[in-house]
């Protein structure tokens, strides 16, 4: 089963199959034969370095900028069916387990393969609270930013740093070491990220509060104030419990690529954690929830809307939140996110950007540019007008994704470290550069 290819019919053209799971290649230019293996419908690359035309030769390599149609690894974590719209995590469908799982129960079944029965959630949920305190000195390094810090760059550094206080965190191959990290990254990262919003309204940390649940402990760091004890809206609660199930994994995007990539030399995770969430904070990639938003309020109207798709389609502008490298169908994450917004808004208030989201989405699906393109709004197209709803400011948007997806990058981290086949990442390239040249000393450059 391919993620990256639907699962489609053989048409009724289509020739019989001869059984033999090879491909035959001619190199056209010496009429040489050769057959390679195909496996789970796909090619291994080293076999294409026997093709040459002198001995001398490297050999044949393939090409493809921004790996469009190449896997990097095999996974058994997250299964996507771009052409159907479908997301699974350990083969459970995203649609259930929004419906019925939790985040930290969902973070399980990602990390572990297998959903937890009440004894081994009770445990974990049990460590995972309890390492959701930071050292005090980190306190200091947020202090040390600007009022105006974008929090991202913030959780940037502060993830990097806790691989400062945890030295054992190295020792990557010790199951128990990183079962220990795992806690103290779940635990610790709303902490942080929390840490951050308060240090950018210049109010008081907040310290965790273990008798409420992940995202009640959360929301009591962001929003609690004078009462002794924060008491979260149960809807908003299950609400962002939900939203953090949607974005806990997503197969090989950006950022789990830097995860794996950054983890494969071996590096604590923490170090990998921080150039995950870099990558993550692209405008292209988590940072568009923030440039949805930005978008909406720049378009300002519904009247405007026909006049921004027409910049769209101009080239001047991309529509954030639509189009995905993978789904060429509705992102299911983005039908979940549009129903919680509107149990939001009964709530908190209806968000009247929305009525400019639900604009640009019914031009988008009927202008044959978006739908000759495939492109549809993904999992970033309403998130926004939710958190924004929830008084979260756009840039604390990226850094709501950035917390959930930490348990898929720890989990596909994790299975690079315990693949066989896999080891240090390091591509190869075409090298269309100068031939060798000789050093002239400056007084004879032109
Ligand atoms: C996430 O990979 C993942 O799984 C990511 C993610 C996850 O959970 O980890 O799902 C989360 O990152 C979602 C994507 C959030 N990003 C945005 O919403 C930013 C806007 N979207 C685009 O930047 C774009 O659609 C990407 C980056 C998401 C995908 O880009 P691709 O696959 O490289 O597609 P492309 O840029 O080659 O686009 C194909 C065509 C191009 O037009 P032509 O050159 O054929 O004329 O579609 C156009 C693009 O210009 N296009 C858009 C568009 N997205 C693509 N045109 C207008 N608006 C857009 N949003």
């Amino acid at each position: 089963m391919s993620s990256t290819k639907s699962g489609t019919a053989a048409s009724s053209s289509a020739p019989a199959a001869t059984g033999r799971e090879t491909l035959t290649i001619i190199d056209n230019r010496n009429g040489r034969q050769y057959e390679v293996p195909i496996k789970h419908d796909t090619i291994r690359a080293i076999d294409l370095r026997q093709m040459k035309v002198h001995e001398s030769d490297f050999g044949m390599m393939s090409y493809d900028p921004a790996f469009t149609n190449t896997a990097s690894c095999i996974s058994k974590i997250t299964f996507i069916d771009g052409d159907k719209g479908i997301l699974r995590y350990r083969g459970y469908s995203i649609e259930e387990l929004a419906e019925k799982s939790t985040y930290l129960e969902t973070a399980y079944l990602i990390l572990h393969g297998e959903l937890p029965n009440e004894a081994q959630l009770k445990e974990w949920t049990y460590h995972v609270t309890h390492h959701t305190f930071i050292h005090e000195s980190i306190k200091k390094f947020l202090d040390g930013f600007h009022y105006d810090a974008h929090p991202m760059g913030m959780l940037i550094s502060t993830v990097a740093a806790l691989s400062t206080f945890y030295p054992d965190a190295k020792d990557i191959f010790n199951p128990e070491s990183r079962r220990k990290q795992t806690y103290r990254l779940l635990g610790k990262m709303p902490t942080l990220a929390a840490f951050a919003y308060r240090h950018s309204l210049g109010m008081p940390f907040i310290y965790p509060d273990n008798d409420l649940s992940y995202c009640g402990n959360f929301l009591n760091m962001l929003f609690r104030t004078t009462e002794l004890q924060y008491h979260p809206n149960p809807t908003l609660e299950r609400a962002l419990d939900v939203l953090f199930i949607l974005h806990a994994d997503h197969e090989q995007n950006c950022s789990s690529t830097a995860m794996r990539g950054v983890g494969s030399s071996h590096v604590d995770p923490y170090s990998a954690t921080a150039a995950a969430t870099a990558a993550l904070y692209g405008p292209l990639h988590g940072g568009a929830n923030e440039q949805v938003l930005r978008m909406l309020v720049e378009i300002g109207s519904v009247n405007n809307v026909a006049a921004y798709i027409k910049r769209v389609k101009a080239g001047e502008k991309l529509l954030m939140g639509f189009g995905h490298r993978v789904y060429k169908n509705y992102d299911p994450r983005a039908k979940i996110v549009k129903r919680i917004a509107y149990e939001v808004f009964d709530v908190l208030g209806r968000n009247p950007l929305i009525d400019i989201a639900l604009e640009c989405e019914r031009i988008a699906l009927e202008d044959d540019y978006f739908v000759s393109r495939r492109l549809y709004p993904n999992v970033d197209f309403y998130t926004g007008l939710i958190y924004q709803a929830m008084g979260f400011p756009m840039t604390m948007f990226p850094v709501l994704f950035a917390i959930p997806r930490t348990s898929g990058w720890i989990a596909q981290w994790q299975e690079m470290l315990l693949d066989s086949e896999q080891k240090i990442a390091r591509p190869r390239q075409i090298y269309l550069g100068h031939d060798l040249r000789s050093y002239i000393p400056p007084d004879r450059r032109g």
